[in-house]
């Protein structure tokens, strides 16, 4: 077991916990006791100067609270970059827009990759919310690759001009907000959050109308596999309106979601009666978002159906999806290595085992997937080829 001194909080820390838990007991006590834990989610990590995102912290890698594919390995970035060098091929030029960058690692590994291939964007434009992870990703992109910068801008809200080329995200869509809410036979209720004794805890309400009919569509055929009275999960009804948001400037091209997730008759499956919610802090994931606030990400699994459903009606074709490591195996992760490694044996056998955490399925492998979209263009994408799970949204 992990020493518990590990949890115990810096000075600062408590500080930003206790600023964070204030303004979400007054939000809380201003709705007259009761907010959706949708609001909640939101403050927690999008609250201006005080939200998981918005406020400074480590966040990512060694000394972070979690590790992602492109921090775990630089092959992911380059399997990504070729991935979208085919793309490229068949437009003849065109800019990538990623939204939430991180640490700027795929950004980096990316663009390298493209660079190599001759295939570079017109411009490198970064949607990100994070005013400190700017940052971070801009002193890395310096560092790594100087002579790129200037391709790359940085945005605040997503572009207003039409472009061609690539819209991409890689773990964003876990972090909007949800909806939480248990089912009963006859009725639906949401799970908000209330305060008693200075704790946030859940607290229920009777659902909307709208929200009734929401999770009335997502259990899908009730004589199938029956929800039993209690059955908790998410919902997140603001992705099809953000999706929108993000894409709707992309004339011309592919939109590259990558996340962990499930197609929905398998994300709602009566066995998960518990949810997807997850947090994360100090490399720990736990399913208690009312422990500080603030400090940590708090993510729910992303249901591919709805995110399907809602790029179709935006004028996407879906040409692919698939788990992440037959995403890297099609693109050609066994080459990317060879490229990287060169004939340095030890950088290959360490390449080996990043490897092996990305796409086994134990590890990242299966719960991660990636999703293709297509908007004006025919290409065949080599990262979707080995396994096609579109019949399965
Ligand atoms: C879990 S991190 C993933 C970072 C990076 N893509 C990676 O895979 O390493 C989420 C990133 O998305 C950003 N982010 C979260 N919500 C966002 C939103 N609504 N719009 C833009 N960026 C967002 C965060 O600041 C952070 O950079």
């Amino acid at each position: 077991m992990a020493p518990q001194r590990e949890l115990v909080l810096k000075d600062d820390e408590s500080r930003h916990a206790a600023r964070v838990h204030e303004l979400l007991a007054r939000e809380i006590v201003n709705a007259a006791g009761w907010i959706s834990f949708e609001r909640f989610m939101e403050l927690a990590l999008y609250a201006p100067g005080l939200g998981y995102y918005s406020a400074g912290a480590r966040k990512f890698g060694v000394g972070g609270d979690f590790t992602t594919a492109p921090e775990i390995s630089g092959l992911y970035g380059a399997c990504v970059g070729r991935q979208c060098a085919d793309i490229f091929g068949t437009l003849g030029a065109g800019s990538i827009l990623e939204i939430g960058a991180g640490s700027g690692h795929l950004a980096t590994d990316i663009l390298a990759r493209l660079e190599a291939l001759r295939q570079l964007p017109v411009q490198y434009l970064i949607l990100e919310v994070s005013a400190d992870l700017r940052e971070r990703q801009r002193r890395h992109l310096e560092q790594r690759l100087p002579h790129l910068i200037d391709r790359v801008r940085w945005l605040d809200r997503p572009p207003e001009e039409p472009f061609d080329g690539i819209v991409l995200a890689n773990e964003v869509l876990d972090a909007l907000p949800v909806v939480r809410f248990r089912w009963y036979g006859d009725r639906v209720e949401e799970l908000g959050v209330a305060i008693a004794d200075g704790r946030f805890g859940w607290a229920p309400r009777p659902a909307s109308p709208a929200l009734n009919e929401a999770v009335r569509r997502l259990r899908g055929d009730p004589g199938r596999d029956p929800w039993d009275d209690g059955y908790v999960s998410e919902y997140c009804p603001r992705l099809p309106a953000w999706t929108h948001s993000v894409t709707q400037s992309l004339r011309t091209g592919a939109a590259l979601w990558f996340d962990y997730g499930l197609p929905r008759r398998q994300y709602y499956l009566a066995e998960r009666h518990e949810g997807t919610l997850l947090c994360h802090f100090r490399q720990r994931a736990h399913g208690d978002p009312f422990v500080h606030p603030g400090l940590k990400d708090i993510t729910a699994w992303v249901d591919f159906t709805l995110l399907a459903e809602a790029c179709r009606p935006a004028g996407f074709e879906l040409a692919g999806f698939t788990t992440q490591a037959y995403f890297l195996a099609g693109v050609g992760i066994d080459q990317e290595m060879r490229v990287i490694a060169g004939n340095d044996e030890m950088t290959f056998a360490r390449l080996a085992n990043q490897a092996r955490q990305l796409m086994l399925p134990g590890e990242m492998g299966e719960s991660f997937k990636a999703m293709a979209w297509l908007r004006g263009i025919d290409v065949t994408l080599r990262g979707f080829a080995l396994q096609d799970l579109r019949h399965t949204l």
